[in-house]
């Protein structure tokens, strides 16, 4: 049985802010019913004809694709528009941008640099737009990193997610307030220089609070990552900020996951997931620099069986095709 929050209709999502905590769950549930929809072989018409552009600053192989095959798998079609395809940002801005795409589209999903430049598509086009990711906030990676807790756990209230890496990156942004919403209590391990904006933690620990649960900071990951249910990692270096690769690596080089952390939550072998947005630095295919081998997150642990990157993948599908459903669903369909 699909069901979604009528409230959502017509609604972009920039940060997870803009949905209630109620909200965010309900979106959350709405994609554990499509992937039973898809896994049962149904490909519907929830998205006939509806139209996305697909506005892409940064490369992407996780959202673009889900982003694309969401809206088909439901009749509807997107188009993928990359800088040099449009004119954003160089002969246009964004606002006429934005008025141009919202006569055409039914919605619009960015990924770039600026948040700002998500928040003026959503000022000035009239129609849904989706953050696929900025420098500040990865809004949808959350809401499939969720779903992927919730479906190893059976709940979210109540679990540990432990964050280990770079503490202000967009990831950890989003992950400190989807975690805080759901319910459940997040660590953030990360070195002195890497520590998130004081108003986001203060944001998130009211938030948390609320829902009974708490975000704290550790220096220490030894010490942070104890009693962890979720290890979550992201890449060391985020796209756009190659230039501070040398310092980060420096950095966080004690912050990598690997089988002494996992032993350090206390839960190796019982409730214990790992988690990574991907793409991940865990072999020597993908190393920086040949010497360097895997970084945020060893090949062992990468490919444990208690972890689950790949469907945690596959749930960015799911969780973009609720948000086009909760917010232009052709309800003439159902
Ligand atoms: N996790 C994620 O956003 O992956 P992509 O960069 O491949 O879209
Ligand atoms: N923090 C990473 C996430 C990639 C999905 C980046 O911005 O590059």
């Amino acid at each position: 049985m699909l069901r979604w929050n009528p409230e959502l209709y017509g609604r972009s999502l920039l940060r997870l802010a803009d949905l209630t905590d109620e909200e965010m769950l309900n979106v959350i549930e709405l994609s554990v019913a499509l992937k039973a929809r898809r896994r049962a072989g149904v490909r519907g018409d929830l998205l006939k004809r509806r139209q996305v552009a697909l506005i892409f600053e940064k490369s992407s192989t996780r959202t673009r694709n889900s982003a694309s095959v969401a809206i088909r798998d439901e009749g509807g079609s997107a188009e993928y528009l990359t800088k040099s395809d449009i004119h954003l940002g160089a002969k246009e801005s964004v606002k006429d941008t934005a008025r141009v795409l919202g006569r055409i589209f039914d919605g619009i999903l960015f990924r770039g640099f600026a948040q700002k430049t998500v928040e003026t598509l959503a000022e000035y086009s009239g129609v849904p737009v989706w953050n696929g990711l900025t420098d500040d906030f990865h809004p949808t990676q959350i809401l499939a990193d969720l779903m992927t807790i919730q479906e190893n756990f059976g709940r979210l209230k109540g679990l540990k997610v432990a964050y280990v890496g770079d503490g202000r990156n967009n990831v950890a942004n989003s992950l400190m307030l989807g975690c805080a919403k759901a319910g459940v209590n997040y660590v953030n391990c990360t070195p002195a220089e890497l520590l998130p904006d004081p108003a986001l933690v203060k944001e998130a620990g009211e938030t948390a609070r609320r829902n009974g649960a708490t975000v704290e900071i550790f220096n220490d990951p030894a010490k942070g990552v104890a009693g962890a249910n979720v290890l979550y990692t992201d890449v060391w270096v985020s796209m756009g900020e190659e230039a501070k690769k040398e310092k980060r690596l420096r950095l966080l080089r004690p912050y990598q996951v690997n089988a002494e952390l996992v032993k350090a939550t206390g839960n190796a072998g019982g409730e214990l997931i790992f988690l990574h947005c991907l793409p991940a630095f865990h072999d020597h295919e993908t190393a920086v620099t040949a010497e360097s081998g895997a970084l945020e997150v060893t090949d062992d642990v990468f490919e444990a069986p208690f972890s689950k990157v790949f469907d945690e993948a596959e749930n960015r599908m799911h969780t973009i095709k609720a948000l086009y459903v909760s917010a232009m669903a052709d309800l003439s369909a159902i």
